[in-house]
């Protein structure tokens, strides 16, 4: 199966479950799934991939783990719009919550989806070992510690393009993420510890390719394949990789960047071949 394929089905099928995890509740439900609609759902992706890749088997085991992945990813994704923050009007091809509901229900529907992750996190009541060491470690992630603290250096002013500086943002409001999401995949399918740190270490390296293509997509990219507002960052002075080392550079710097990340997934051998294909896609990405 070639990995356009691969990706597309097991988007569909995150997609199926979060449409379950939407219906039958309350109208703020809705709300929230305007968000949640037509993501890449790359984290859920990457969390399934890992948890087959390590020889896990049940499904729905995962799914609802994957699943509260992406709703983090959307509630950051929310408030990164918000006018306090980038103040993007246009997100995943439509209208952001914020222009869409008002700031007030933006702001909740963010709120709503961090606690309704953990709510999935909790879904099932086997495996609970590996979902409390799954809740500790995206508590981690995805915190102060990470994507919240990626965010607040994001949108500090910064008057010098340091390269140091850049790394942070990179490593903690995107790496972070992403190498969690193959993290807790391992984890799930109760993966030892030494292939879940070679994992991990791939998943940095594939994070900051990830957003080195964003930050390069936002110089390069076309607004309706994007879903996203591009030439945001250059408008708003942002500290980006293309600022940082020019959008050639930029491009270079990514390329070493995959090489790394397949260079580490390949010491894991033919089962976690399709990394090293996902690798190529993110580098690769128009949108
Ligand atoms: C955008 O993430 C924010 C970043 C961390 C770069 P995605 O590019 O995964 O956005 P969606 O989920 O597909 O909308
Ligand atoms: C956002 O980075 C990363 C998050 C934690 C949401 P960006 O601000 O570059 O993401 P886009 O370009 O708006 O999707
Ligand atoms: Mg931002
Ligand atoms: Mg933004
Ligand atoms: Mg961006």
């Amino acid at each position: 199966m070639n990995i356009e394929d691969y990706l597309a089905e097991k988007k569909k099928l995150v997609d199926e479950a979060l449409r379950k995890y939407f219906s039958d509740n309350n109208p703020f439900f809705e709300v929230m799934y305007y968000s949640i609609d037509r993501g890449k759902r790359i984290r859920p992706i990457l969390a399934i991939a890992s948890y087959e890749a390590n020889g896990g088997t049940k499904l729905d085991e995962i799914l609802s783990v994957a699943c509260g992945l992406e709703l983090i990813h959307t509630y950051s994704l929310i408030h990164d719009d918000l006018p306090a923050m980038d103040n993007d009007d246009y997100r995943r091809g439509k209208e952001s919550a914020h222009k869409k509901f008002g700031e007030a229900l933006a702001v909740l529907s963010g709120d709503g989806l961090f606690a309704y992750a953990f709510e999935l996190f909790t879904e099932s009541e086997t495996n609970l070992k590996q979902r409390f060491r799954v809740i500790k470690e995206v508590s981690e992630a995805v915190g102060p510690k990470g994507v919240v603290y990626g965010q607040v250096l994001d949108i500090q002013k910064h008057e010098e393009a340091n390269p140091k500086t850049l790394r942070q943002i990179h490593l903690n409001k995107t790496a972070k993420f992403i190498s969690l999401s193959i993290k807790v995949g391992a984890i799930m399918a109760s993966a030892p510890d030494e292939i879940i740190k070679v994992l991990e270490k791939g998943g940095i390296y594939l994070g900051i390719l990830f957003q080195y293509t964003d930050d390069i997509l936002d110089v390069t990219g076309k607004k309706e394949k994007l879903g996203k507002t591009p030439r945001k960052d250059i408008f708003q002075e942002k500290l980006t990789a293309p600022r940082v080392y020019g959008l050639s550079g930029a491009k270079f710097r990514a390329q070493r960047y995959a090489a790394l990340a397949k260079n580490t997934f390949h010491r894991l051998g033919p089962n976690f071949e399709l990394f090293n294909e996902i690798t190529d896609y993110v580098l690769n990405r128009t949108f």
